[in-house]
């Protein structure tokens, strides 16, 4: 989950790499480091904590050089500590690291009998060791990089688990040397200076070129040119793609935080994934322009829908709306258990990963898990070329755009809106609901973006109602049918950005067990909009109240009578079935966005937590 950026070519300051990994910063901040290369001296510069406290120490490197990598953690092995911050260096090799070597013991341990001395309690550092032992091994009747070429395969047969390495070889400073496998890295072409970085933001405001490296390759990166081989030798050609990301959307024009801006962002984010997906003459769904190429939907008697965190929430949401409109069978897995079940998947199962970075690597795995099982398998990512795009039959891109805060917010409704599209493209492709059915849910879809920006309005009177329980240690979400998905969201929003210890119930589940945890002390937040669900929803409320329970209620606009049972209540504007989780979840992420604020938390990289997470 590291952010890693590197630069070769005819000048570079130490303020190029501090302002990439400024971009890269939500992927990981507990320390950074830079490293730069310049008349054959070697400057290395790290700090412990925040990029800032790195920037103390940017007068230290060269003004300018023509060769260096920079790294901002989110430690896996040791502690976050300047000792243990990237890069890490054995004599002439300078390296640094995204991903985890999960057998860096047994190597550490050969390594010691070779008398290597350890700086650090990092996995990475013995990389840097391992690679300077085989770089050691080799005569030197060839060229360094030649030599650098054979030590790097050496390397990458020996360990395990996922890396993204940058190297630096001293001996040899016209070659930026990148290794890929299981953690993503980008390649930049510039003029007279290529790039590497383990993300497109950090690169956009220096190229639109973009080449993806993908897993089992080296790159060999020269201020002039660009050499891919995989881990076989075998030269790999690989044409660059042209992003069309810019600068401004890395920027949070004038919002306090991206996760802010990313909120108000949703309209834009769901209106950009539907356009050009809505056949509106003949009411239908252009399943050729969302994304399905390969994967014959008519032959799928069985979907499995696969993620993490929010995204996990935001596929149990639409599993509802699949059901409903294809009458097909629909299971929603945690990809971390996914492959712990024995698999049952077979060519008429489609397998959907859902996944805002396309790097999660619990999702990767297991759509790995489930292609094998020859499941057709299908990707729904917010970023092109990503991992789990790659491994999968067809893609499918949510264009919510960069998402810079570590809370998913737009990505959600992005999501969301792709996967009632591919649900209402199924019922039209097997003929499970009439045309004029789906025509009136997508008119229902396409009015999601103006109704959100309506529902936006809600932050000033959240943020107000957030006065009374910023200072809360517990709370309950509770929900039932579409609205349960929405409780998961909203405890897991308030749990990462405020540390508040926050569950999700089903709102029927409460009287099994947990309704012991209501008292005077315990604040319930109850998702009761006018559905069909609403009498049960009420009655739930009821039995809260009989036992001193408070209730913070999002419901219809206008529901006086549940206003009336509520302690503060949020209202939401009426709406259709299609619409209503979209507006029921913008009250969730203001709600844990402004307690956030209120307890004075950093809301775009809550503690402990990454945007992507890339370690198993
Ligand atoms: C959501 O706010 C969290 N940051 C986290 O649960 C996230 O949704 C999860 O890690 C999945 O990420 P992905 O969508 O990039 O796969």
């Amino acid at each position: 989950m590291c952010g890693v950026i590197g630069y070769i070519g005819t000048g570079v300051t130490p303020e190029f790499f501090y302002n990439g990994l400024k971009r890269l910063e939500y992927r990981g901040y507990d320390s950074a480091g830079i490293a730069m290369l310049e008349a054959n001296k070697i400057y290395i510069e790290r700090a412990e904590g925040k990029l800032t406290n790195l920037q103390k120490k940017l007068s230290n490197l060269p003004k300018s050089a023509h060769l260096g990598i920079g790294h901002t953690r989110w430690a896996t092995h040791g502690k976050p500590t300047e000792q243990n911050a990237h890069p890490h260096r054995s004599d002439n090799i300078i390296l640094l690291h995204n991903g985890i070597i999960e057998n860096y013991k047994e190597l550490k341990e050969f390594l010691l009998t070779k008398n290597y001395v350890f700086q650090s309690e990092t996995d990475t550092e013995v990389a840097a060791h391992l690679l300077n032992y085989e770089l050691k091994k080799l005569n030197n009747s060839n060229s360094v990089e030649d030599n650098m070429k054979k030590a790097i395969f050496s390397l990458v047969k020996q360990i395990r688990g996922a890396f993204a390495f940058g190297i630096i070889c001293t001996d040899e400073p016209d070659t930026l040397y990148v290794v890929k496998y299981g953690s993503p890295i980008v390649l930049g072409i510039g003029e007279n200076e290529n790039y590497m970085a383990s993300g497109i933001a950090a690169l956009v405001d220096h190229t639109r070129e973009i080449i993806i490296l993908e897993d089992n390759e080296i790159a060999f990166l020269k201020k002039d040119s660009i050499k891919i081989v995989n881990f076989s030798g075998n030269e790999i050609t690989r044409e660059p793609i042209t992003v069309n990301w810019s600068s401004n959307m890395l920027d949070k024009n004038g919002y306090d935080h991206f996760m802010l801006k990313e909120i108000h962002e949703q309209p834009q984010a769901v209106a950009q994934t539907i356009n050009g997906r809505i056949d509106r003459n003949q009411g239908t769904v252009d399943l050729k322009a969302y994304g399905i190429h390969k994967i014959n939907l008519k032959q799928i008697d069985r979907i499995q829908i696969i993620a993490c965190g929010t995204s996990f929430y935001v596929s149990c949401l639409a599993k509802y709306y699949f059901e409903e409109f294809t009458r097909i069978p629909v299971e929603v897995d945690l990809a971390s258990e996914y492959r712990y079940r024995s698999s049952t998947v077979n060519e008429n199962t489609l397998c959907i990963a859902v996944s805002q970075s396309g790097e999660t690597i619990d999702t990767l795995q297991a759509i790995k898990f489930a292609k094998e099982n020859k499941a057709k398998t299908l990707a729904i990512v917010n970023a092109p070329g990503s991992s789990i795009a790659h491994v999968c039959d067809d893609e499918s891109l949510i264009y919510a755009g960069p998402e810079i805060g570590v809370a998913s917010t737009k990505a959600l409704s992005a999501q969301l809106s792709s996967l009632l599209l591919l649900a209402l493209g199924m019922a039209q492709e097997k003929n499970k609901k009439d045309k004029n059915y789906i025509a009136n849910c997508l008119e229902d879809l396409s009015k999601v973006p103006s109704l959100i920006e309506k529902t936006l309005a809600l932050s000033k009177p959240i943020k107000e109602i957030t006065l009374k329980y910023q200072h809360m240690d517990n709370l309950l979400f509770i929900g039932r049918g579409q609205q349960w998905p929405v409780a998961l969201e909203g405890a897991l929003k308030l749990k990462e950005l405020s540390y508040i210890h926050a569950e999700g119930y089903a709102a029927g589940e409460l009287k099994h067990g947990p309704i012991a945890l209501i008292d005077e002390n315990m604040s319930v937040v109850c998702l009761a909009p006018k559905d069909q669900y609403y009498e049960k929803t009420i009655s739930n409320i009821e039995e809260i109240r009989a036992r001193g329970g408070k209730i913070l209620s999002i419901g219809t606009e206008g529901d006086t009578s549940l206003q009336a049972i509520s302690d503060d209540f949020i209202p939401v504007t009426k709406c259709s079935h299609i619409a209503l989780p979209f507006l029921t979840t913008v009250p969730m992420h203001l709600f844990a966005y402004w307690i956030a604020v209120r307890r004075g938390n950093d809301v775009d990289q809550p503690r402990n937590l990454a945007k992507s997470v890339t370690v198993e």
